[in-house]
């Protein structure tokens, strides 16, 4: 049976980096079907709605979900919310796995996806003198997020990081890292350590060979991805992929929309396509693994299509 791939180029870059991706998978010649959805800011602005239903309902009847970038307003827009979030919420897709890898060092953040300071309780009061965001931990996402990681970590080379700040955020911080040992003692054979976020994002910095998989909480592993990311060689080479229990799972690149190059044919579209190479191990293919061999070893030349086409040459050549 066919797999079923939905498609949501999104905004700006998301238009070219989406379509390259799929470039590259349609080369290997796997049984997968595509479907192609809106969404984002534009999608927005032209319909009043920046997840439409009828791109939910396609989501909703496919394997994976393949999602370029949208445009985030900074200021509040009435009616709108980011579609990547509401993806998230929508399919449960609790795990974030966010990979860093160049010859020096190859790490996963797992990242909390559902909840933290993205739980959307906010307000005002003082007449806008004060802004209140409350921050939601629970037992049960964090149960859930940990032992995805340390899943993780069994795959890889078996050290699992847990970051938080427990010493200031007594409760939130304290139950995730009360549950992350928890759970972890449940992976023996796993060597398990804590450490503060400040001192994470210092160390990563100093020296992120240490590390393999490193789990935490919403906010912390949006910060120390794009951290890990621009070690990495930059926002050009980071993919991710949200997963919850069952289907669909959405990948998506790392960066945004990037407006200042957009319409151009000048994004990098290695990490759609590393996106695109997480989907297919996800998926079970063994090809998986030689696209992202062919888009590690390809530089960016500059031009969007040169790049694809060089990546999809070096992958035929590895067959
Ligand atoms: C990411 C992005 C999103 C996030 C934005 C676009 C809402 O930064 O996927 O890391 O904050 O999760
Ligand atoms: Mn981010």
């Amino acid at each position: 049976m066919n797999h079923r791939i939905t498609l949501i180029p999104g905004d700006g870059i998301g238009q070219e980096v989406i379509p390259a991706a799929e470039q590259a998978l349609r080369a290997l010649g796997l049984p997968l079907e595509f479907q192609h959805a809106d969404a984002g800011f534009e999608a927005f602005e032209r319909t009043g709605d920046a997840l439409p239903p009828e791109t939910l309902a396609l989501c909703a009847a496919s394997d994976a979900v393949l999602f370029g970038a949208t445009s985030s307003p900074m200021t509040k827009v009435e009616g709108y919310r980011s579609p990547i979030l509401t993806l998230r919420t929508h399919f449960d897709l609790y795990a974030n796995l966010r990979p860093a890898k160049t010859e020096r060092f190859d790490l996963l953040i797992v990242r909390e996806n559902t909840e933290g300071l993205y739980s959307r309780r906010e307000r005002v009061e003082d007449g806008g003198a004060t802004a209140i965001a409350e921050r939601v931990i629970t037992a049960r996402a964090s149960t859930r997020i940990v032992r995805a990681a340390c899943q993780a970590a069994r795959q890889r080379r078996r050290k699992l990081t847990i970051v938080h700040k427990a010493n200031v955020l007594k409760e939130t911080c304290g139950l995730f890292r009360r549950v992350a040992f928890e759970l972890a003692a449940e992976f023996p054979d796993l060597e398990t350590e804590e450490m503060l976020v400040d001192t994470a994002a210092m160390r990563l910095v100093q020296n992120p060979e240490r590390f393999d998989v490193i789990v935490t909480t919403n906010l912390f592993g949006d910060i120390l991805s794009d951290l890990a990311a621009g070690l990495a060689g930059g926002l050009g080479l980071a993919p991710s992929a949200n997963l919850g229990d069952g289907r669909p799972a959405v990948f998506e690149p790392v960066h945004g929309s990037a407006p200042d190059i957009a319409g151009q044919g000048a994004a990098d579209p290695r990490a759609a396509i590393l996106s695109a190479a997480m989907l297919l191990d996800w998926l079970g293919y063994a090809e998986g693994e030689r696209l992202r061999q062919a888009a590690y070893a390809v530089p960016h030349a500059g031009r969007t299509d040169a790049t694809t086409a060089a990546v999809i040459q070096r992958c035929q050549e590895a067959r």
